[in-house]
């Protein structure tokens, strides 16, 4: 059954807001994505009625925090196609996730040992890295966009695979580009050469269907707050036994079984990674966020996406002076629906100025990923729009009069 945007919309009370006097147009779920009214009312209901620690209490509400806690991690479990609730770590964000893997799995990283990650990452995947080889002395590589400045040069990636990095760490859809690279390829590649995998699914999990076993990663990060859950959550997915073997990075209250004067030992699976209170609100809130796209059901959001994102192509190809950056419409099954383009003449931060004026909520920027922005597509800053579950083709229509309005505002003159 097709997805229907309009009836989604009617779940999302900040739709029904105006910006400048105009309808909300809400073109920046790259970066975050509004909240249906069934995750805000989880929330809500949480503080008013259930609001204790987990965990500790052996009293009534505690027992019915700690067992919601426990079923979004199950539910997060079973979206992704992990075994179970012990493989999820909750985390801030993406960022965090990442970060926990270079320091704990690092302790492992020995000088002149190589990392591997690649030009199209996001700094969340970057600087964790160039902080972990600055201070074991590894080396870390990146594997080249292709001459397409859209895709990835598997060649580059199979060529650098054979200096055996201990860890590939790598994107399985770009923020800027929207291209979803084969992450099961790469992976199985990985392991053929003795390294750990870890995927960044922050713009892949809220877009598509993820199953972590067919894909065989040994690592998934994603953040709730860009797949319609609140902000401060976000997931570290591990494998059993390699979770098992790594040390937590943060000590106190809740990840430990027992405590000495002089030592400590863990507590099980996941807890051991979640030192302290853990955001309870925020993992509740998520259970509802992935219970809401699993009635939508993902294949639809992909579908519903593709559609959109093929439309604002085609619609963007006819307009003189637009440069639309990554996979063109006839690579739609290898791309997201981010849309990343530049307007002969207008700087990005003129457009997305413009584009507010009208209601039209979109980003410019480098969106943290410099080495792709600067040296990869030879640009400052990109402007991007973004769809999800609530867009429609009514907002590419809007972009396009905006694209209008932006010509007239700074006095474009159309070349054909
Ligand atoms: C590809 C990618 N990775 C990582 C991140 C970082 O996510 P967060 O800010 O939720 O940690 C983002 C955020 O935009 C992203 O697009």
């Amino acid at each position: 059954m097709a997805l229907d945007a309009d009836r989604i919309r009617m779940d999302f009370p900040i739709l029904e807001s105006t910006m400048h006097g105009k309808r909300l147009v809400y073109l920046d779920n790259a970066a975050t994505t509004q909240k249906p009214r069934q995750v805000i009312e989880k929330i809500s209901d949480y503080y008013k009625t259930y609001n204790a620690n987990i965990h500790r209490g052996m009293y009534e509400i505690s027992i019915r925090a700690t067992e919601e806690y426990v079923r979004s991690k199950e539910l997060t479990a079973n979206f992704i196609n992990a075994d179970s609730y012990r493989n999820i770590v909750y985390t801030r964000n993406t960022t965090e996730s990442l970060n926990v893997l270079a320091m704990s799995l690092g302790e492992e990283v020995n000088k002149g040992d190589t990392i591997l990650i690649s030009t199209m990452e996001h700094h969340s995947n970057i600087v964790p890295w160039q902080m972990l080889a600055k201070r074991k002395g590894a080396v870390l590589e990146y594997a080249r966009v292709a001459d397409d400045r859209s895709s990835m040069d598997m060649s580059d990636v199979e060529s650098k695979l054979g200096k055996k990095p201990r860890i590939v760490s790598i994107t399985m859809a770009s923020n800027v580009l929207g291209t979803v690279n084969d992450a099961k390829r790469i992976t199985k590649l990985a392991h053929d050469n003795g390294a750990l995998v870890i995927l960044d699914g922050a713009q892949s999990v809220p877009h598509m269907k993820t199953n972590v076993k067919d894909l065989d990663c040994d690592f998934l990060a994603f953040s709730s707050h860009k797949m319609l859950g609140p902000a401060g959550i976000g997931v570290l997915y591990g494998k059993d036994e390699l979770l098992e073997e790594m040390n937590p990075v943060l000590g106190g209250g809740d990840m430990i079984r027992s405590v000495d004067f002089q030592s400590s030992t863990w507590n099980e699976l996941p807890w051991k990674f979640e030192a302290g209170t853990s955001n309870i609100e925020g993992g509740i809130g998520f259970g509802a966020a992935i219970e809401y796209l699993g009635d939508i059901g993902m294949e639809n959001v992909k579908r519903h996406e593709d559609e959109l994102t093929g439309y604002a192509l085609k619609r963007f190809s006819e307009i003189p002076g637009m440069k639309v950056h990554g996979l063109k419409a006839d690579r739609i099954n290898d791309r997201i629906g981010v849309v990343s383009f530049s307007i002969e003449g207008a700087h990005p931060h003129d457009i997305a100025q413009i584009f507010d004026s009208e209601g039209i909520a979109i980003r410019a920027g480098h969106h943290c990923a410099m080495p792709l922005v600067n040296s990869v597509l030879n640009e400052d800053s990109v402007a991007r729009m973004s769809f999800y579950v609530y867009n429609n083709k009514e907002d590419v229509d809007k972009v396009v009069s905006a694209i209008d309005r932006v010509k007239t505002v700074l006095r474009i003159k159309s070349k054909n």
